[in-house]
This record gives C-alpha cells, structure tokens and sequence, in this order.
C-alpha cells in the first residue's frame, strides 16, 4: 500500500444496526468510492493479461431495514482492476447511479430512457457489448453504461434496438459472437429471447406468452435451443404490497425447462417437466445427439421461508440430461457439497466441455470460502484452499492466448480477507489449480460479497 494513492468520495451511512445476515460482515455495504494506483503484488502477473477484472454486487446506500432488505435489491457497486503488462495499475470502486439514491450520494440522475420499477438500479453482472462496459440487472432494468474507469453515464436501450429490460446473464456463442438472452419483466406477462451481435445492438428473437411471471436469472443455450427456465419462484404483487421482495416460491407451479429453437419458431417450442427446486446459475448445456444435457446448481427451495436473501438450504451441482424423444428429465450429482456461482471456459458455451468452476457456499450460501475446479467427463473435483480467513468469490476462467487444451489459463477471483479486512485479486494456474495463486494483489479496502464479474481485455 505504500504506493497506492487513495481518493476518498463522500461518505455515505452505513447500514442499521439490527441483525440481517446480509448487513453484516463482508456483505454489509462499504461506503465509500476508492481510487487506488501500483497495488503490491505477491508472485507475477502473467504479462499478456491486459484488461480490467471487473465485479459487481449490491452495496445498499444509507440505513436499511433489517426486516425487509433483500441482498438482491441494493445498490449496485462496479470494482476493478486494472492490469497491464505485470502491474497492477489501479483498482477502483464506483456507485452505479439510479434515481432513488442519487439524492443521497450527492450526484444528479443519470440522463437517458428508464424501464421497469428498479429506479434504473443495476447490481447484479458487469460485461463488454459492442466494446462498451455495462452494469446489468433482470427483471425489466436497462443497462446502465459505464465509463472505462466505472463512472456511471446512462441507462441505455442498446442505441434504440432493446424495447424492454434485459437480463443479468447474456451468455457468448464462441461460434458467432453473439449473446443469447432471456428477458421478463413484472407487468409484461411474455418472457422474450433475445441476442445482442457483436456491435451491442439487440434483435427479440420470440416473445414466449407465460401465464405468470417467473423469476428467470439465468439461462443457456446449446447448438439447437434456448433454455428457458421456468421455476416456482414468481413476481407476486401482495408481496411487493407488504414492502419485501416481490418474488416467491409459489407449490402449485409446475417446474419445467423451455426447449426453444434458436430460429424462436415458438411452434417448435417444448416445455419438459423439471425436479421441484430452484436454479439461479447454469454452467452450461449442449446437445448430445438426441439428449439436451445441462449442468445446473440446484437449490431444493426459494424464497419459501427466508425473503432477505437466496438461503434454503444446500445449494448443489447436478447434471440434467433431458431425452427429447421421451420428454424425460434424469438427473445425476456432480458435487454434493456446497457451492454456487458456477464458470467455465466461455468458449466452449453450448458446446460439450470439460471443466466447470464453483466456489463453496456453505449450506446457506453465505459461507464463501475455496473454490472447485469440475471435471465433469471424469467426475473429479478438485479444490483450491482459500486459506485461513479467506473467502473467496466467484472463479472466473481466462483463456490463454494461443492455448488449446480447454483449461490452458488462469482463474481470477477476488478474495475478502478478515485478517486484515481488505480483498485480494487471485490469479491461478487453471491447469495447477490446487497450487498456490502465481499471483496475489493486494487491494486496500474489502470488496463485499456479490454477484458476478468478467474479466474484459482491453481491445487489441
Ligand atoms: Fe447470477
């Protein structure tokens, strides 16, 4: 730190006292914008990772009530960090600006259009379209672009092409460069799949009528569909009547997955019945002649009995393989243990693969800690120790240039780090994935625990 300049912003109040596991601890809030230059490093930076390695999640501004404040509702807050030829240039953290806490961060509402009921709140995934940065969120809200140092500039509809929300999990296709999508939206009874090309520019390929509005946070396609997952949790209005979350688990809904061709001829669209649970994250799927396979991270219920956050029990890796001349859905585990946030190498996405990521997420998903490299071909599991005091989040794979095998590259994870309050950037050989990081960056203040983040090159 003895090189690291810090530029404090206005500070803004920390959360209420009362007890909310998700105002506490590295979940609760930071409260300020930190700018930091030249961080020590532990190790080496490999020289051709050029870009910044960006995170978001929410970081609620100013008292919240414990009773009803649910950790995907706060705030969104941008961190990265910037590398450059071995050094770590810079890390920096930013407020993503919307209309309900401008006021308080002392700033003025962003210019341009507005969607949805979230006041243009966007905390949830942080991604490159078109080269442009994008904060992104589900459930009706615009990105909000970002400028290259993650100051917030303006909710966006992808220059006039995205007629509603989008979503906070685009997935690439490797073989076109295209992102698939799927969109809701509480009031637009229609989910909508939609891709986004390689200028930012988005096309709805389908509105799908749905009789309700189900939660829908994720999705992936493979060669032939899109998957739409439709899960007992939906948007309920008496929910949102008594102030809480307005998502729940509702018993009476049929779980089932979408299988959507990618033309979006909604008359080739089937729906096949799913196991009764929840899925927020699918690490990825792919035909497999004439079966859909997908690999999921399975929780058994959703905002049944706890509404501040998603923790119902011990979320777990398992394996569905839909046969398409059946209708049947078989599942088997692939880990038992713990564990959420699951990546891979984004090239191999709708495609048969290897090698998933996961990082532990206790029985509640609230304790972070090591992270796991899947081999799902073989069934083994490795795991990477976080060390004593250490949380890790979620491992995000980073191809090498000019590398064949599928996990020729690195892993990078930011890492809270109680012992002395702060966070860490990890980058690991994916390849001696249970070694210690070739690199550790020591970053000044604590990222919270969050959602997602990607690694973003720098243009060539
Ligand atoms: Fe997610």
């Amino acid at each position: 730190m003895s090189t690291a300049e810090l530029l404090e912003r206005p500070a803004v109040q920390p959360a209420a006292a009362r007890y909310n596991p998700y105002l506490e601890g590295n979940f609760a809030p930071v409260v300020s914008e930190t700018t930091a230059f030249d961080l020590p490093v532990k190790g080496r930076i490999p020289e051709e990772l050029i870009g910044r390695f960006l995170r978001i999640g929410p970081n609620p501004v100013g008292p919240q009530d414990p009773a009803t404040y649910h950790w995907f509702t706060g705030t969104g807050m941008a961190h990265g960090l910037r590398l450059n030829g071995g050094r770590a240039e810079w890390y920096r953290n930013r407020f993503i600006v919307n209309d309900h806490d401008a006021p308080a961060l002392g700033r003025p509402n962003l210019p341009g259009p507005r969607n949805g009921f979230g006041g243009g709140n966007a905390n949830t995934n942080i991604i490159d379209m078109g080269g442009r940065t994008f904060a992104i969120v589900e459930a009706g809200g615009l990105p909000v672009e970002l400028t290259y140092g993650l100051e917030s500039v303006a909710p966006s509809r992808l220059d006039g092409t995205l007629p509603h929300g989008f979503t906070a999990h685009p997935k690439v296709d490797s073989l076109t460069g295209e992102l698939h999508a799927l969109t809701y939206q509480p009031g637009l009874q229609a989910i909508s799949y939609v891709t986004v090309d390689k200028a930012g520019h988005a096309r709805v390929v389908a509105d799908i009528p749905a009789p309700h509005c189900p939660m829908i946070h994720d999705t992936a396609f493979t060669a032939r569909f899109a998957i739409i997952l439709d899960l007992p949790v939906h948007f309920d209005m008496t929910l949102l009547g008594k102030g809480g979350f307005p998502f729940g688990w509702d018993d009476k809904m049929t779980p089932r997955i979408g299988l959507l061709p990618r033309s979006g001829d909604l008359t080739g669209l089937r729906w096949i019945e799913a196991p009764s649970c929840y899925v927020f994250h699918v690490m990825n799927a792919f035909d497999d002649g004439d079966q859909v396979v997908m690999d999921v991270v399975r929780h058994p219920k959703m905002f049944a009995n706890e509404m501040r956050g998603p923790s119902e029990g011990r979320p777990y890796l398992v394996r569905w393989r839909i046969d398409l001349a059946t209708g049947g859905l078989s599942e088997t585990t692939l880990d038992e243990r713990g564990l959420e946030f699951p990546r891979f190498n984004d090239a191999r996405a709708g495609q048969s693969y290897r090698f998933g990521y996961t990082v532990a997420a206790g029985e509640v998903m609230q304790e972070f800690g090591s992270i796991h490299k899947h081999d799902v071909e073989k069934g083994v599991n490795l795991t990477h120790e976080a060390g004593a005091g250490r949380q890790m989040l979620e491992p995000v794979f980073i191809a090498r240039d000019g590398g064949a095998a599928e996990d020729d590259g690195w892993i990078m994870a930011y890492v809270y780090d109680a012992n002395r309050d702060a966070s860490d950037v990890v980058i690991i050989d994916a390849q001696d994935f249970e070694a210690p990081p070739v690199a550790t960056i020591a970053l000044p203040v604590r990222v919270p625990f969050g959602f997602h983040g990607n690694w973003i090159a720098d243009p060539a």
